[in-house]
């Protein structure tokens, strides 16, 4: 087989550079928490694919469940002859979101375009136009989800003109020295520059910023951003991409609040590595769109549904909700313990709920100074002894953890052990 060092040489030839990787190893199988390259180097697996495999890689139920599937039929369109487990997979979904009355749920495939679904509804519902959205948040690669992203690099540079109608407001962070109030004032200054709220559709939030450095959203702003829709009619729309399926220590991360969204959007862990994607909301609001407007060739594919019903039968059997406090917990408390550590890399912010867990590499032990450079430099040391982090924020320097929630407290505590290694200095 290939080494990495002669696979990368070919991908630069083969593809463009557009598409980067947080690390140059190329897998060759994977196991639950645990992945091998293809020189057969064995790593832990804290990234999960970019928040996709709470319940691991290949989790045997899950992949029985595709099995089954294939043995039937693997496509057919939703459109051209519906089938049961997209019926099913919806009204288990409809049960589980904490959304106000009935609930519809439609099916995609990726987060971007759940993203861009949930706009087109929220626009047909309201007959408005004006998407508010944060600094920091991340919603995706496509065009418009790529304008509603708030981080210019690397996601916009060069990709202008952006649509039209997208307006950014300050997200609260205390270091950032921004509060609730400045973000709510931002909203009024926004009503009186730049858009009536009778021409705004829908304010859109991460319940906890992912991309944007694992930063919950604080209640009192959910609170105030429910009133505040429901004074002007604006649709408020809780992106779930990242925050799904257990992560934070609830189904979905908006429920670490009683704000009901009127539309959440989902991906990533709700079908274990295979993609698919959904939105959900009130019955009133996604029947807005007119027949045919909605929908997409490999939406909600067949197999893609069979993961998805065998996600949440593994959530609920193995109680991944309360796995992922505990992991949470074993996590930061093992965090904290380094960080009193005088000998390495200096870590502030040891943050996030359940096993959404993030800290910041900073320049100083005591103050928020971010060293970007630093963090590139433990993710690296970290690989090589075997251990697959992600960075994230918006100044570079978060390393997050998204361990599968399915991980073995010996496999977790192997993998925290090369982390503080990789951060003695
Ligand atoms: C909160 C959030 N929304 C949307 C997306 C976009 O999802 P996808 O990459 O599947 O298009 C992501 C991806 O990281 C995300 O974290």
């Amino acid at each position: 087989m290939a080494t990495n060092h002669e696979l990368m040489a070919r991908r630069e030839a083969a593809v463009p550079r557009g598409v980067g990787h947080a690390h140059p190893v190329f897998a060759a199988h994977a196991e639950n928490a645990e992945f091998w390259d293809v020189e057969g180097n064995r790593y832990i697996d804290f990234a999960g694919g970019i928040a996709v495999l709470n319940t691991g890689h290949r989790h045997p139920k899950v992949m029985a469940a595709v099995a089954k599937q294939m043995e039937h039929f693997t496509h057919t369109c939703f459109q051209v002859a519906p089938y049961e487990s997209y019926i099913a997979l919806a009204e288990r979904l409809n049960a589980l979101a904490p959304i106000n009355g009935a609930a519809k749920t439609i099916f995609f495939t990726t987060g971007s375009e759940a993203l861009e679904n949930a706009i087109k509804i929220a626009r047909a519902a309201t007959g408005r136009s004006g998407i508010i959205t944060f600094a920091g948040g991340y919603h995706g690669r496509t065009m418009m989800t790529m304008a509603m992203t708030g981080k210019v690099l690397p996601y916009k540079k060069k990709f202008g003109p952006l649509p039209a109608e997208i307006y950014h407001v300050p997200f609260p962070h205390q270091p950032f020295g921004v509060t609730v109030e400045d973000s709510l004032r931002a909203i009024e200054m926004l009503f009186r520059a730049d858009i009536e709220p009778e021409r705004t559709a829908a304010i859109v939030l991460e319940p906890v910023q992912g991309e944007g450095g694992f930063i919950p959203a604080p209640t009192e702003l959910l609170e105030a951003l429910r009133k505040l829709c429901d004074r002007h009619g604006i649709l408020l729309v809780v992106d779930e991409v990242q925050t799904g399926f257990a992560r934070t220590g609830k189904m979905f991360g908006i429920e670490h609040s009683e704000v009901k969204p009127d539309i959440m959007t989902i991906a990533k862990s709700l079908a274990g590595g295979f993609p698919l994607s959904g939105v959900i909301g009130r019955a009133d609001i996604m029947d807005a769109a007119e027949p045919g407007g909605l929908g997409g060739t490999y939406a909600g594919s067949p197999i893609a549904c069979a993961a998805a019903l065998a996600v949440l039968d593994v959530i609920d059997e193995e109680k991944l909700i309360d796995r992922a406090n505990i992991i949470g917990e074993r996590m930061k408390s093992r965090l904290e313990s380094i960080s009193l550590r005088n000998n390495t890399v200096p870590i502030a912010a040891i943050r996030g709920p359940g096993a959404m867990t993030a800290f910041d590499v900073v320049t100083t032990r005591g103050t928020n100074e971010p060293d970007a450079d630093m963090t590139k430099k433990i993710i690296a040391k970290a690989r090589e002894h075997g251990l697959i982090l992600l960075s994230c924020g918006v100044y570079g320097n978060a390393i997050r953890l998204l361990v599968p929630l399915t991980v073995s407290d010996r496999l977790l505590d192997e993998g925290l052990e090369i982390l503080e290694q990789s951060l003695a200095a």
